[in-house]
C-alpha cells in the first residue's frame, strides 16, 4: 500500500551531523566513520554546542554524555527547549552502558544511544536509520500540513456554498410576498451592524461573542423560511387580514424552526441550530409578552430574535411592498421605535439602534440598490 510520503533518501554528503565530544580522539573517529556519508561539525563542549546552533540547524546531533561543565544532558535539556532545535533528533554516544543511563537518555528525549568505543558499523546503521526516520517524520509533517490547509479551503467553500444556497432560498420565499427579495440582505446586514454594535459598546458581553454574532448572521437569512406554508393568498394580500388569516400568518414562525430542523437538524452544530431555530421562532414576540407565537416576555426572548426583530421592522417599514408604500422620512420609523421601545423592541437594543443612525444612512445610501 502507498503511504503517501515522498521521502526519498537524502543526496549523498547533503545532510549535517553535528558531534559534541570533549575528547578530540572521539571527535575525529566519529567524522572517520561518518564523515565519508555525511558533512560532520564538530563542538568539543556543550557551549560550543550551542554557539554551532545558533547559526546551524544541523540533521542529527550526536552528543557525549560526560562533559565538563554544559554535560550532555544539560545540552540536550537546553536543546529541546528551544523551538528552533527541539525537533532535531538526537543521538547520545556513552560509555556508561548501564540501563539506568539508556533510561535517562530516552527521557531527555534522544532517539537513541551508542555506546562507546564506537563500533564503525553499529555508529553507521543508528545514524543512517535515524535520519532516515527524521526524512520520514519531517515528509509526515508537511503532508499533514499541506492536507489541513487543503480541508480548510475545501470547508471554507463548502460553507460559502452553503450559505449562497440557504440566502438564495430565502430570497426565493421572500420574493412571493412581493418584497424586492432585498429583505435578506438587508435584515442580515442590520443585524450584523446591531450586534456589533452591541459587542463594541460591551452589551450583553456574555452571550454576544465574535462566534455568536457570526452565527447569528448565518442564521438571520433562515427567520423567515416558514413564509413556505403560508398562502399567496395572504402574503400577498393587499389590505388588512382578517383574524383568521393573521393566525395562519403568524404559523410562519413555528413553520420556519420545524422546517430548520429538518434542512439543518443533521448537518450542523448544535448551538447554530437552536441560534437559528430561535431567531425564526421568537423574531415576532414583543418585550410586554404581547406578541407570538409562545407570549414570552423581556429577556425570556433569546438574544438574536431581540435584535432579529428589530432589523426586521425596520426594513418592513423602510422598504416599499406590494400591500404598503416605503415610510419617510426616516425620522418616522425612528420614531415608532421610540414608541415601541419597552412594547414591542428591547429598550437597550432600541438605544443603540436609534443612536446608530449615521451607520444605516450610509448604508442605505452605499448599498447600490
Ligand atoms: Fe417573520
Amino acid at each position: 500500500m502507498r503511504c503517501g510520503l515522498h521521502c526519498c533518501g537524502a543526496d549523498k554528503m547533503s545532510e549535517v551531523i553535528l558531534v559534541v565530544d570533549d575528547d578530540t580522539a572521539n571527535l575525529m573517529l566519529a567524522k572517520k566513520i561518518l564523515g565519508g556519508d555525511y558533512r560532520i561539525a564538530a563542538a568539543n563542549s556543550g557551549e560550543a554546542a550551542c554557539r554551532y546552533l545558533e547559526n546551524n540547524t544541523p540533521d542529527l546531533v550526536l552528543v557525549d554524555i560526560n562533559m565538563p561543565e554544559m554535560d550532555g544532558f544539560e545540552l540536550v535539556r537546553k536543546m529541546k527547549e528551544d523551538p528552533r532545535w527541539k525537533l532535531i533528533p538526537v543521538i547520545f554516544l556513552t560509555a556508561d552502558k548501564n540501563e539506568e543511563t539508556e533510561i535517562r537518555c530516552f527521557q531527555a528525549g534522544a532517539v537513541d544511544f551508542v555506546g562507546k568505543p564506537f563500533l564503525p558499523d553499529i555508529l553507521n546503521s543508528r545514524v543512517k536509520r535515524t535520519l532516515e526516520l527524521e526524512r520520514y517524520r519531517s515528509s509526515l509533517e508537511k503532508m499533514v500540513e499541506e492536507q489541513a490547509q487543503q480541508l480548510v479551503g475545501a470547508l471554507r467553500r463548502i460553507s460559502q456554498m452553503q450559505e449562497h444556497v440557504i440566502v438564495g432560498m430565502a430570497n426565493l420565499i421572500e420574493s412571493r410576498d412581493g418584497s424586492t427579495g432585498k429583505h435578506v440582505k438587508n435584515t442580515q446586514t442590520y443585524v450584523r451592524m446591531i450586534a456589533e454594535e452591541l459587542r463594541n459598546r460591551q452589551l450583553f458581553a456574555d452571550i454576544l461573542t465574535k462566534d455568536y454574532v457570526e452565527k447569528l448572521c448565518k442564521a438571520a437569512p433562515l427567520h423567515d423560511v416558514g413564509k413556505i406554508q403560508v398562502p399567496d393568498s395572504i402574503l400577498q394580500k393587499p389590505g388588512k387580514l382578517t383574524d383568521e388569516e393573521y393566525e395562519q400568518m403568524k404559523k410562519h414562525t413555528v413553520y420556519s424552526s420545524a422546517i430548520l430542523d429538518e434542512i439543518i437538524g443533521d448537518v450542523e452544530e448544535e448551538d447554530y441550530i437552536r441560534l437559528a431555530k430561535d431567531v425564526a421562532m421568537y423574531h415576532h414576540e414583543r418585550w410586554d409578552g404581547t406578541g407570538y407565537p409562545s407570549g414570552l416576555k423581556g429577556d425570556e426572548i433569546p438574544l438574536g430574535a431581540r435584535i432579529m426583530a428589530v432589523a426586521d421592522v425596520f426594513d418592513a417599514l423602510y422598504e416599499e411592498r406590494c400591500y404598503k408604500p416605503a415610510m419617510r422620512p426616516l425620522e418616522r420609523i425612528y420614531e415608532i421605535f421610540r414608541s415601541g421601545r419597552e412594547k414591542q423592541f428591547d429598550p437597550v437594543i432600541t438605544d443603540v439602534f436609534l443612536d446608530m443612525d449615521g451607520q444605516i444612512q450610509e448604508y442605505l445610501e452605499h448599498r447600490g440598490w
